[in-house]
């Protein structure tokens, strides 16, 4: 593994252009479709993408935009599209209850009300979401506002803000994607794409490059880190802004979390972005990802700003209500698997609430849809610096408890659950997952 040439140029996923109706409302256009992609070279591969054979467009909407979905389902199966990191009401969120079937066209709107953040979309058809990921649903959702605009931080999209959606694939000698070929743990590819594009290099023509790194694997972790060792800055977590930069030599990410990261180029700089094996008990290797290649001249940037434009921290009231989620095997939470008709958990509207996860065994993640979290601790520590920002999806090592402080939305709806999980998606589809209602509060 490691031993790539980089010959293929990355491409950045195409920002989708939204036609703006009459009272200002922007709207989207998805297509859920079946195509050929070649994912390695001469070896055409059966795919799906959005609009396309592979992957989706990037979405792109700021604070207070009045956002309408139109998806269209032509896969000749029933899915769903469910916008990862959007607070929203829970019949727009795009879980296994807002099903699509074949081709159907559903249309959620809403009012984008959040800080500027790196989101994404993918399938969530309960059970079978591993698979359409796995065979490239997903694209990424930009979110933006006026404080962060004004930071000056890299963002001409494609120059020097620039998505890097991590992903691994197993592919036979005929170009098949193989989905399951022993049921382990979860899937360990040894292709690794970014942006679906294998062995790549991209071209830095700025000082300074802004990296939104999404980990869209279906259970690989990243450990992600420069050959050359060089420092880098972290600015944001899943939900959005850090409040300062965070200089960091590596970072990890596991399936679902993004983390946004501004890095310094020189002229003629030519250095290798790479995952290394972890320490989780999980067999990941070395694997190199991408290839940077600096022009002879750069464009300057405005340096590493000292701060951001930092989210409020949450406050957990002195009563803040606490809650237990036990991770164990890999398909139940609390003892349970996922009953799609089951409400495990009412949370009332605005409550800001302690969740206690433990995993009683391996490595696992937990991503909770609507909210944003910070972690309170890991096993009693602090988590790491960089990861002290507004998040939805956090790494569960083996065997520990990971406290997190979460802050709910006020869309209440006491049908219609939300969902937490594991966000390895064998372990989302065997069951670990578990639905919770936004309520008013008193009822
Ligand atoms: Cu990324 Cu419940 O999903
Ligand atoms: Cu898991």
């Amino acid at each position: 593994s490691g031993t790539l040439t980089f010959a293929n140029r990355l491409r950045v996923p195409p920002l989708l252009e939204p036609v703006v109706t009459k009272d200002g409302t922007r709207q989207f256009s998805l297509t859920m479709q079946a195509g050929r992609t070649e994912l390695l070279p001469g070896r055409p591969t059966a795919t799906w993408g959005f609009n396309g054979p592979f992957l989706g467009p990037t979405v792109r909407a700021k604070r207070g935009d009045r956002v309408a979905m139109r998806v269209h389902n032509k896969l000749g199966e029933p899915s769903t599209v469910h916008w990862h990191g959007m607070r929203l009401p829970a019949a727009m969120d795009g879980g296994p209850h807002q099903m699509i079937e074949p081709g159907g066209t559903w249309t959620p709107r809403w009012t984008i009300d959040q800080p500027a953040a790196t989101s994404w979309y993918h399938p969530h058809p309960h059970g079978t979401t591993a698979a359409h990921v796995y065979r490239g649903l997903a694209g990424l959702f930009l979110l933006d506002d006026p404080a962060t605009a004004a930071l000056g931080l890299p963002s001409t999209y494609g120059v020097d803000d620039v998505p890097l959606v991590l992903q691994d694939k197993i592919l036979d000698p005929n170009g098949v994607l193989l989905e399951d070929p022993k049921p382990t743990w979860g899937l360990i590819g040894d292709q690794i794409l970014v942006n679906g594009v294998h062995d790549p290099f991209f071209e830095v023509t700025t000082t300074l490059v802004r990296l939104r790194i999404l980990n869209g694997s279906s259970a690989r972790m990243y450990h992600v880190e420069f050959a050359d060792r060089r420092r880098f800055h972290v600015i944001g977590t899943d939900a959005g802004l850090l409040a300062a930069p965070v200089p960091v030599e590596r970072v990890q990410l596991s399936p679902g979390e993004r983390l946004e990261i501004l890095v310094e180029f020189a002229p003629r700089d030519q250095v290798v972005l790479r995952s290394v094996a972890g320490d989780n008990g999980i067999d990941e290797g070395d694997y190199d990802l991408l290839k940077f290649v600096a022009a002879d001249r750069l464009t300057p940037r405005p340096p590493v700003p000292g701060r951001l434009a930092a989210t409020p921290r949450i406050e957990v009231p002195a009563d803040a209500r606490e809650r237990r989620f036990r991770l164990s095997g890999s398909d139940e939470i609390n003892g349970r698997e996922m009953d799609m008709a089951r409400i495990d958990e009412v949370v009332p509207a605005g409550a800001t609430e302690i969740w206690h996860v433990e995993n009683t065994v391996y490595a696992h993640n937990f991503h909770i849809h609507e909210v944003a979290f910070e972690v309170l601790d890991i096993d009693g520590q602090q988590p790491p610096a960089y990861l002290r920002g507004p998040k939805d999806t956090v790494f569960v090592p083996g065997k520990s408890t990971v406290r997190l402080a979460v802050q709910f939305g006020h869309f209440t709806d006491p049908k219609t659950p939300y969902m937490y999980h594991c966000h390895i998606l064998r372990h989302e589809d065997k069951g670990m997952m578990g639905q919770f209602v936004i309520v008013r509060p008193g009822t």
